[in-house]
């Protein structure tokens, strides 16, 4: 071994000790006869002191190095001197007085601070990753990513789950997003495609017998991207048979709680997680995705106002929309600049306005102040549970852009108001999902987020005639605003499995062709089965307060899915693109 001990570990009870460290050099101080160095590894720093009455061949090498070299030093430890101590540091009581030293590598200068948190640019993190990996706050968040997927191993193995890896290269089927595409070089023209889930995989393990099985698995997907998203990121990949969807839930929740309680110090806004249907979270939050850290729901106005002499309120509601506002506690004082940023919030969701009025003891201010009845103020106000000093905040539209609007904007008054505390988590259950959604990227409808969710036993007959008003028997579920999972109770038995199939309009022969393979095992005893995949990245992202997914990941990509360290995609020599029978459009020659 290069050392006997590491920067983290050695305290006023090793005094004395002869020792050997090595690491990197994170700070330097040079006080005329006396040269401090800070030596930091993975575990911490040591303050090393080099004098030159004790050793004039190491003080000259700690003269020279700089910061990031590797050093190997041989010294004795050594309490602080009175009054030196530094509580801040577990090491901070001693120091090792070199009595040797060698420079094990040296380092250019690196490109930013590794010893300050001061801010980067990302693309120079992202190409220097692993310089920035060096830094304490990223090696803190890939520890506990690491102490997560071991407990969560851990967890799932005392209650039977079997961990089983499953195929990277697989068959291009469609699952909601984009797949990306393998070029076979044995079979020209055919292409396999990188798994977007291992979903229809662990339906097959349910069916072979494995009864309980998980995997730490990867998943691929091109999409459009976003701050919460990356072309490849990992599942918490799990399936259990012979089990009801209550099951599911009550195994992830007990997984989940005890990850917060035994690994981070963060608070859990409710437990047992509170549940809501889709329907309801539309309803009172705008999104299926709601914040729960705090209340600010939407209060429904449609009814009150449908005979208002407000134009917009009656013209929304006569066109089949709605009225719906939010009160933002102790914020009626906001000025008309503040306003007309929170109505910049509503028109990027395509709302057309934003009614302001600010509560006062004598009743409301606001320009439709005037247009308004008595009765309907009161009953606004006694409605939205106003009190002097509030601000309420209403938009009329067609519902999905209400929903929208308000949603984004009670985001929006949280952040004001200081109510995302990122030492809170708020879990919830989303249930009940429409089996079909619209995407908007591509515009259509599709199974969200793939067809093999069970539909509601009550809404089988919607199945031909009203198919988007079917409900799956699915669960998300959602921290601080997240999605960090889905799943889903699945069909186990063919024939209802080829309807569902029907009612995106799949042919008996597209059927075949796409999902033959567990069309065919439907056939042979597959058990009732369900489960869920929550997404790693994203629970990292919730349980360390961090707004991006690159931040908890070690080699990420950036926004237009490029790695900035490997510069990949790259180019490929015209060899291989031969070997693959592939040849590129003229025009996306690079
Ligand atoms: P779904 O598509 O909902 O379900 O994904 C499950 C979870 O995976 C995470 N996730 C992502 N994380 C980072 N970047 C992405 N691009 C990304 N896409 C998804 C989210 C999400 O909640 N096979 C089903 C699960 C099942 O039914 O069991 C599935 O993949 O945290």
């Amino acid at each position: 071994m290069l050392r006997t001990h590491t920067c983290g570990e050695l305290r006023a009870e090793d005094e004395g000790q002869e020792v050997i460290l090595a690491g990197w050099v994170h700070r330097r101080r040079d006080h005329g006869g006396l040269i401090f160095i800070d030596l930091r590894d993975r575990w911490g720093i040591t303050q090393l002191v080099f004098d030159p009455r004790l050793s004039p061949e190491a003080h000259d090498i700690a003269s020279k190095a700089r910061a990031e070299y590797v050093l190997q030093v041989k010294g004795e430890v050594r309490r602080r001197p009175e009054g030196l101590a530094n509580p801040a540091l577990a090491t901070g009581e001693i120091e090792v007085a070199v009595k040797s030293a060698l420079v094990l590598n040296e380092a250019k200068t690196p490109p930013f601070y590794i010893s300050e948190e001061a801010h980067v640019d990302e693309a120079l993190r992202l190409r220097y990753r692993y310089l920035d990996l060096r830094r304490r706050s990223m090696q803190e968040k890939l520890m506990l990513r690491h102490r997560v997927v071991n407990y969560i191993r851990r967890f799932l193995d005392t209650q039977g789950f079997v961990e089983i890896e499953t195929p990277i290269l697989i068959k291009s089927t469609p699952e909601g997003a984009r797949d990306y595409l393998v070029p076979s070089r044995l079979h020209p023209g055919s292409f396999y495609a990188l798994p977007q889930s291992p979903q229809q995989l662990k339906q097959l393990l349910m069916v072979a017998g494995f009864d309980r099985y998980y995997q730490i698995a990867r998943c691929f997907r091109d999409e459009a991207q976003r701050a919460t998203r990356q072309p490849e990121f990992t599942q918490l990949d799990l399936e259990m048979s012979f089990v009801e969807q209550e099951d599911i839930l009550q195994l992830t929740e007990e997984l989940f709680t005890s990850i917060v309680e035994d690994l981070t110090d963060k608070r859990m806004v409710e437990k047992p997680f509170p549940r809501l249907t889709y329907k309801e979270a539309i309803e009172r939050y705008g999104t299926d995705k709601p914040d729960l850290r705090w209340g600010m729901e939407l209060v429904d106005l449609t009814d009150l106002l449908a005979e208002s002499e407000v134009r917009v309120f009656r013209a929304a509601i006569e066109g089949g929309g709605e009225v719906k506002g939010i009160r933002a506690p102790g914020c009626g004082r906001y000025s008309r600049k503040e306003i007309d940023e929170l109505m910049d919030v509503v028109k990027a969701q395509g709302a057309k306005g934003l009614v302001s009025m600010a509560v006062e003891a004598e009743g409301i201010r606001s320009i439709i102040a005037k247009h308004l009845s008595e009765v309907e103020i009161e009953g606004l106000l006694s409605r939205m549970g106003a009190e002097p000093g509030d601000l309420l905040l209403i938009v009329a539209d067609q519902p999905k852009v209400v929903a929208q609007a308000l949603a984004h904007l009670r985001v929006e008054m949280g952040e004001r108001l200081g109510l995302r505390d990122k030492d809170l988590l708020a879990f919830v259950w989303v249930l009940e999902f429409p089996l079909m959604e619209w995407n908007e990227e591509l515009s259509h409808w599709e199974f969200s987020p793939h067809p093999f969710t069970q539909p509601k036993e009550e809404d089988l007959p919607y199945m031909a005639s009203d198919p988007h008003r079917v409900r799956g028997l699915s669960h998300d579920i959602v921290c601080n605003g997240e999605e960090i999972g889905g799943g889903s109770v699945r069909i186990h038995q063919r024939e209802l499995q080829e309807r569902v199939f029907k009612m995106i309009g799949l042919s008996p022969e597209e059927m075949d062709a796409q999902f033959g393979h567990l069309l065919a095992a439907l056939d042979y005893g597959a058990p009732p089965h369900g489960g869920i995949a929550p997404g790693i990245d994203r629970l990292l992202m919730v349980l360390t307060g961090e707004e991006n997914i690159r931040e908890v990941i070690a080699f990420p990509k950036t926004q237009s899915a490029q790695d900035l360290l490997f510069q990949a995609p790259s180019p490929v020599s015209e060899e291989q693109l031969k070997e693959l029978h592939l040849r590129l459009a003229e025009d996306e020659e690079p």
